[in-house]
């Protein structure tokens, strides 16, 4: 674990090669077209995490699929969701908070969560400025959109990384699996 106190952070996204993880519009329809796009990795990724922690606009979207693509506990950061806001379905898998980050990490750390699969835009942002990412998992697709939703924003200050793996589908998909330099992406 990079620190004791907290649940690791790690993220595993599709992103177009101009660094989109949706348009502008939400829609990933550049991603359904790609032939094979399922990851074969994911499942082994998504065993080793405990919980998934994503922001209001990852669950818009996914709230359209059927059936609900997840087993892992669902958490949603937002201000303006309410579990009213959530189908009959939904209110027992999904939790709604609105938390910072840091926070958050804490009161996980304090259920005995370990590791945190962090989705989104906007939320991984502004847990990467807290320093709240170890690992990072992107399966670059082969495909240039132009304009989107960014996968990285601003930051503060560099942050070094290391390469963990690298594999290449035969579908055009390259994933590339980094850890911060100090972690070992838990
Ligand atoms: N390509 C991929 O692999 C992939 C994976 C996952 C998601 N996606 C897509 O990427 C898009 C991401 O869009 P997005 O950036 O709007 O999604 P997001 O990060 O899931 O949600 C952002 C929203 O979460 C709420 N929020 C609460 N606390 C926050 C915090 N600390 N930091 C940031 N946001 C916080 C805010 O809305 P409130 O007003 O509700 O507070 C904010 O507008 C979605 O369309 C999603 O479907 C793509």
């Amino acid at each position: 674990m990079p620190t004791p106190n907290r649940p690791s952070g790690h993220i595993n996204m599709a992103m177009t090669l101009d660094g989109f993880v949706a348009r502008d519009d939400h829609s990933l329809d550049w991603l359904m077209k790609q032939p094979n796009a399922e990851d074969p990795s994911f499942a082994e990724f998504s065993a080793r995490m405990d919980v998934i922690v994503m922001g209001s606009g990852s669950l818009r979207t996914v709230m359209g699929f059927e059936p609900w693509p997840y087993e892992l506990p669902v958490i949603v950061l937002s201000r303006s969701m309410t579990t009213d806001d959530l189908p009959e379905a939904l209110r027992e898998k999904v939790e709604i908070r609105t938390d910072s980050p840091q926070d958050l990490m804490a009161v996980l750390h304090e259920r005995g969560v370990r590791r945190v699969y962090v989705d989104g835009g906007a939320v991984i942002q502004s847990f990467l400025a807290e320093g709240l990412i170890d690992e990072f998992n992107v399966a670059i697709v082969p495909i240039l959109i132009g304009s989107g939703i960014r996968i990285f924003g601003d930051i503060n200050a560099d942050i070094d990384l290391k390469q963990k793996s690298v594999q290449r589908y035969d579908n055009g998909i390259v994933r590339l699996t980094y850890t911060t330099a100090e972690g070992t992406g838990g």
